[in-house]
């Protein structure tokens, strides 16, 4: 098969790359997925002046330029995302899953003689911040509106987490072009948490301050962020075999406070992954709940 630069990606050469990309993030690109390949990859070899896709290869495999694996994988993974994505997972989010969370936190503040600690939501596979974004705001509407006189935003704290460095820092500029807030972003709700700065949108301080972006693969052993009462993990297990799917369960599973809920893409279920959860349908959207 030959690229739009008449470069030529040989079948083992396709397998190779395949098996180390899906080594390095756990996507998994079959032979059907050649011409993806190719295609994200062409580029790449362009700017870096690699001549061949062996070349890339050998280069992928002996590490001798800096910052070539990441660069890969970034071409490879896809960041689709929007605000507010698929609604349902946010109504449910307000009506139900925050309440829950707050009596957990309630809860566990008259139990203890320890300052209570923060609702822990962590949205893993953030891409460019609109999910951990509408997650923040879906809060502080929530508040707004009367949803928990007891707690202050302060009190609900967000880890944001992604595999590309790129694409975290992106995020964390909380900076937005007018085409991404028109998809899923309401006018209303633009005005009220973001700020327009030279042909931009820029986030404004108090959603922003209740996220916490950092850097973090799902291939790689131990989660190591802490315990979670809400797990919004959407639209990555899909590029994932069975097997690291169950893996990636099991970590969030363990990640989980019992009683925590877990909601994965419209397109993603747990059936066949994990037993460990209960299976639940909150405003039209399945949630998972940490037995
Ligand atoms: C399609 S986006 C989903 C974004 C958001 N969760 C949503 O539903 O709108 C998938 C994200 O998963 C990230 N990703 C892919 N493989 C990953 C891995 N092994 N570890 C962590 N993040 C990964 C990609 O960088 C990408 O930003």
């Amino acid at each position: 098969m030959a690229s739009e630069r008449g470069l030529v990606l040989q079948p083992a050469t396709q397998a190779e790359l395949s098996r180390w990309i899906t080594q390095a993030c756990g996507v998994i690109l079959g032979p059907d997925k050649a011409y993806l390949l190719e295609h994200r990859l062409t580029g790449l070899l362009t700017e870096l002046k690699i001549d061949t896709f062996e070349a890339l290869r050998d280069r992928l495999l002996d590490g001798r330029i800096a910052g070539l694996r990441e660069r890969v994988v970034e071409s490879i993974v896809t960041h689709e995302t929007s605000f507010f994505r698929d609604r349902h997972p946010f109504e449910a989010y307000r009506q139900n899953l925050l309440p829950a969370c707050r009596s957990r936190w309630l809860a566990d503040r008259s139990s203890s003689m320890m300052p209570a600690r923060p609702i822990r939501i962590w949205s893993a596979a953030c891409s460019t911040g609109q999910e951990p974004v509408s997650l923040a705001i879906g809060a502080l509407e929530w508040l707004r509106t009367g949803g928990a006189a007891d707690l202050r935003p302060s009190d609900i704290r967000i880890v944001a987490t992604d595999i590309s460095n790129r694409i975290i820092q992106q995020a964390r500029t909380g900076r937005y072009s007018d085409g991404d807030l028109s998809r899923g972003m309401s006018p209303e709700l633009r005005t009220r948490y973001f700020r327009p700065e030279n042909g931009s949108w820029v986030l404004e301080n108090e959603p922003a301050g209740m996220i916490e972006y950092r850097r973090f693969n799902f291939v790689e052993a131990g989660f190591g962020l802490g315990i979670f009462d809400l797990v919004f993990c959407r639209n990555v297990l899909i590029y994932f075999d069975d097997a690291l799917k169950k893996r990636v369960i099991e970590e969030l599973q363990r990640s989980l406070a019992p009683g925590g809920y877990l909601m994965l893409g419209s397109a993603e279920s747990l059936y066949g992954i994990s037993d460990k959860f209960q299976s639940l349908v909150m405003q039209g959207s399945q949630v998972y709940l940490r037995t």
